[in-house]
């Protein structure tokens, strides 16, 4: 087994620097396109078999150094029965947004036979990887942004709105989805997840007042409460430049970055005590591969070889990405980190 994924996120040296791709998995590969014709979103996160296959995909085309279960952050609350779908070209789509208290029913606690799915895919995953397979979550902001506007949102103005005008019900929320949370991570890795992924996709775009008083204390309680389990656990979000240092003092052992900080000042913000996950600007791996090579040759320069950093972007691939690129991304950082 590589192992130099999981020893770059508790800060031990590796041979070279360790690289995997947010959504590597997904329509920048044609593989993926090509099961996607003939099944939908749900169809193929409700298939361990097909589940297992995307999520192996891109370990053998691009020869990256972890893979990520293939499955999305609202699938807990499909797999309890809140009506969600996923619609191409814009995101998680909500039939009956979050509104009241009385919506509190909805989100029952999370069973992992809810998920068999789920974990039969994770087992299929880590008798047949070549390396560490990462779980994840959505943290609780971000899911309930989705929630509560019914879909994907520019200013999260409802969010907002709820969060300061109904704080004990907006608590309570998240709470709740913090606990679905802790279940289906705990349950990833008693299947044989190595690692686990926090997304706060969309934490950025709140205060760092906000972020600290109505929303770190939940996603805090996640990381807590799989710390137990000794491993690894990564947290990320989008224009988290000012979070920086609560995202990791929230519990995390690997700070994931996007490309708006670089990674030497994010570095300074964090401190030492973390790990740093990126920060690859994903727009760019659609360039010439001379502007791609140049890009990340200036994200290794700024991680400066200090032992603690997984090369990744700063979000997800885009789907336009040429496959090629990523795999002679993931040559150059093999090469040169
Ligand atoms: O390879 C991987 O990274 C694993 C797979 C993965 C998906 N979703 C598959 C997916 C992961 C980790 C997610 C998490 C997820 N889902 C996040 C957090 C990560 C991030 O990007 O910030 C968020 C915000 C979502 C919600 C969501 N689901 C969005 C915004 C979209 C994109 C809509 C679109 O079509 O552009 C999805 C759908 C989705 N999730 C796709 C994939 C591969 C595209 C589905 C398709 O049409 O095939």
């Amino acid at each position: 087994m590589n192992d130099r994924f999981l020893r770059a996120c508790r800060r031990r040296p590796v041979d070279v620097t360790p690289v995997w791709f947010m959504r590597q998995a997904g329509r920048s590969l044609p593989e993926y396109r090509a099961l996607r014709e003939r099944y939908g979103m749900f169809e193929i996160m409700a298939s361990a078999e097909l589940t297992a296959e995307v999520t192996l995909q891109p370990v053998r085309r691009l020869g990256v150094d972890a893979a990520i279960l293939f499955s999305d952050i609202v699938l807990p609350l499909a797999a309890i029965g809140v009506d969600v779908e996923i619609k191409p070209g814009v995101g998680p789509v909500f039939a009956d947004p979050f509104r009241t208290a009385d919506d509190l029913e909805r989100l029952r606690p999370l069973d992992p036979t809810d998920m068999a799915a789920v974990t039969d895919a994770i087992k299929i995953l880590t008798a047949e990887l070549p390396v560490p397979l990462i779980g994840f979550a959505g943290a609780p902001f971000t899911v309930a942004s989705y929630f509560v506007e019914g879909g994907p949102s520019r200013d999260y103005a409802k969010t907002k709105a709820l969060m300061r005008s109904e704080p004990t019900l907006w608590a309570a929320l998240l709470d709740r989805l913090a606990d679905i949370a802790i279940a289906w991570l705990r349950a990833q890795v008693d299947a044989g997840a190595s690692a686990v992924q926090l997304f706060d996709s969309w934490a950025g775009a709140l205060s760092a007042e906000d972020y600290r008083g109505r929303v770190m204390p939940a996603s805090a309680r996640i990381f807590a409460g799989v710390a137990d389990l000794g491993v690894p656990r990564i947290h990320f979000g989008v224009g988290t430049g000012e979070l920086l240092a609560d995202m990791g003092a929230a519990g995390a052992d690997v700070v994931g970055v996007d490309w708006r900080i670089p990674l030497d000042e994010a570095r300074r913000r964090v401190g030492g005590a973390y790990a740093l996950q990126g920060n690859l600007d994903p727009a760019l791996c659609t360039a010439p591969w001379n502007v791609v090579e140049a890009a990340a040759a200036d994200v290794l320069e700024r991680a400066a070889g200090r032992p603690g950093h997984v090369f990744n972007l700063g979000h997800g691939v885009l789907p336009e990405t040429s496959p090629d690129t990523l795999q002679r991304l993931v040559e150059f950082v093999h090469e040169h980190g």
